[in-house]
């Protein structure tokens, strides 16, 4: 199964929506490679210059370097190119999400009437306050939007949007992230045969649904915050024939009991997390597994400790301008110091980079295994 699966919960644009939705994707690959690839070489020609005028010395920090860069008139254009078509994307996606609402909304209860796995919301779990007052990555409603009890439309923007949105930074469609993970456990814990699987802030579990497949005989569970992405995500593994058990719960507060999985996972999620949401599911991690169980928590690979202060600079731009508000957050977490100070052993710590298998780019990720 490859990212971005075909099945019943995505909804099916109109000639016209297509269009525009290519359209869209087209623009995002022209600014991509023809307009932000240049802006190294504006600051290398002009930021830089004039910044070692004013003051003697090269930038040292990426707020030197937003000095010169945020009044730069061709980092202006593109910062502006850039925030519109991502604004242009939700819109366009929008247009077939809102005109397939009602429709969705059915199928939801259709599929809920005859589920194989389950669905439990919890109205006190509510995430920590940038989920419910920010539009993450400019999402319209963000994640934590809920129009009622058969409300599906965050999750359905979650991935239908989202779709659109990786294609537009240039992700491989060969591997979904769980399948990426799955490779990385079969590489490095052959011998783990899990029978109690959780994914972390699953969205709408377009990774959790491959571990149905790897590991047949598990019972897989996703939780998450946000009550409509969830309904869409049972939704959605029921429509792919999968049975996973989707519960409405805290990263870092998961009130499941001790020891009650052997693999817990998160995907992309812990650049939407505090640092104290992403210790607390480290800890949980720890708490949540039994003895010789594994887990790993992969994300997107900004490690600001790795980048000089233009690379600083310039990966910033989603915390401030794509409405990321743990972006620079997460790109300074130190993960592997998190999984050993959630009671991990040193040896039993891995952290690096790990390829996704078309090499459209490579993961980071954090991954650990608690003592037998
Ligand atoms: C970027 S999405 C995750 C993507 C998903 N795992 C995937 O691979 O498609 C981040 C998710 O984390 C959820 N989230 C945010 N804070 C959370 C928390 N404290 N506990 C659990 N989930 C949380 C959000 O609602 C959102 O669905």
């Amino acid at each position: 199964m490859a990212r971005n699966p075909r099945h019943s919960m995505l909804p099916t644009p109109s000639h016209d929506e297509a269009a525009r939705q290519q359209f869209v994707l087209g623009l995002k690959d022209h600014i991509r490679d023809h307009v932000r690839a240049h802006m190294g070489a504006v600051y290398e020609q002009r930021g830089k210059p004039r910044f070692e005028k004013q003051h003697g010395h090269a930038p040292k920090t990426a707020q030197d370097v937003g000095t010169v860069m945020w009044d730069d008139p061709l980092f202006q254009t593109f910062s502006r190119l850039h925030r519109s078509g991502q604004e242009m994307m939700w819109d366009a996606v929008a247009d077939t999400l809102y005109r397939t609402q009602h429709d969705l909304s059915d199928k939801f209860r259709g599929f809920a009437s005859k589920a194989k796995g389950s669905l439990t919301l919890d109205a006190d779990v509510t995430g920590a306050r940038p989920m419910r007052e920010v539009d993450i990555h400019l999402q319209p409603g963000g994640y934590m939007t809920d129009y009622g009890t058969d409300d599906v439309m965050a999750g359905a923007f979650y991935e239908y949007g989202g779709n659109l949105y990786a294609m537009g930074r240039g992700v491989g469609m060969a591997e979904s992230k769980g399948e990426v993970v799955i490779r990385f456990i079969k590489e490095r814990y052959p011998d783990l045969k899990p029978t109690r699987i959780l994914d972390i802030g699953c969205s709408a579990g377009s990774a959790t649904v491959p571990y149905v497949r790897a590991f047949p005989d598990a019972e897989v569970h996703g939780i998450d915050v946000a009550p409509a992405i969830l309904r869409y995500a049972h939704a959605r593994a029921e429509a792919m024939g999968a049975a996973v058990h989707y519960s409405q719960r805290d990263a870092a507060n998961t009130k499941f009991p001790d020891e009650s999985f052997d693999l817990v996972l998160s995907h992309n999620a812990m650049h939407e997390f505090s640092a104290k949401i992403t210790e607390g599911m480290m800890k949980e991690s720890y708490r949540l597994l039994k003895p010789g169980g594994v887990t790993v928590h992969l994300d997107v690979n900004i490690r600001f400790d790795e980048y000089d202060a233009w690379y600083k600079f310039y990966r910033g731009w989603d915390q401030i301008h794509n409405n990321e508000p743990y972006w620079s957050v997460y790109a300074t977490n130190d993960c592997g110091r998190m999984l050993k100070d959630a009671g991990f052993p040193d040896a039993a710590v891995w952290v690096g980079k790990f390829r996704q298998l078309d090499n459209s780019l490579s993961w980071h990720i954090a991954a650990a295994r608690k003592p037998a």
